[in-house]
């Protein structure tokens, strides 16, 4: 089974290569990363376990079973007052299979025990039917839309989940 696994420095050649890979997959769905992720990755990714470490962030990638390739990655950033933004996004080889049901339920656990927060949000566009899914089917409960952007950029909907007890159904 694919684990997950907290972001160590010993992922980046994995992640970088999951994160090429994938770049026009991830682009239809939301906005592409740009050059310079990809050319400034090893300083990037420095930089995300600095964060770790302060405890602003906590990143998580799902490895697959030869225990290197990166499947997907489970962030909960932007933490603040017991509270975080859950992100994810998984390889196009790796979806329709349940997985990012299964992470996104892990990384929930993970941030009710092992990090204390009590509540999470998370944000998609409306036609993001996939991700819709697998926020709900975690406990997600829609808290309202964006208007669109001036730019007419899509609407976003947001989503809130409380960490208590009925979130500790882990696979
Ligand atoms: C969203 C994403 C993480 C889902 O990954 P996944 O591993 O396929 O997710 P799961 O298999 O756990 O569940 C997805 C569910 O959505 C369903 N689904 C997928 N595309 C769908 C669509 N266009 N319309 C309706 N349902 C859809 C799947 O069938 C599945 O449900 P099922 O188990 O009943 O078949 C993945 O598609 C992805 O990384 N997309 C690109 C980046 C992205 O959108 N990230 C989220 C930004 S908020």
């Amino acid at each position: 089974m694919p684990e997950l696994q907290r972001l160590r420095a010993d992922h980046a050649p994995a992640l970088l290569a999951f994160e090429r890979e994938n770049r026009a997959w991830f682009a239809r769905a939301v906005p592409d990363r740009g050059d310079a992720y990809f050319a400034d990755f090893a300083v990037r990714h420095r930089a995300l376990l600095s964060c770790q470490d302060e405890g602003t962030d906590h990143f998580h990638v799902l490895v697959a079973d030869d225990g290197t390739t990166v499947l997907g990655r489970f962030n909960l950033v932007d933490i603040s007052d017991g509270e975080a933004e859950l992100g994810f996004r998984m390889a196009e080889s790796a979806t329709g299979r349940g997985l990012a049901t299964e992470a996104a339920r892990a990384v929930c656990h993970l941030a009710a025990t092992d990090y204390h927060l009590t509540s999470l949000r998370a944000r998609t566009t409306v036609t993001n039917l996939a991700s819709h899914t697998v926020l709900t089917r975690t406990g997600f409960t829609v808290a309202g839309e964006t208007a669109p952007d001036s730019s007419g950029g899509e609407r976003m909907r947001r989503y809130a989940k409380a960490l208590g007890g009925d979130v500790l159904r882990v696979y």
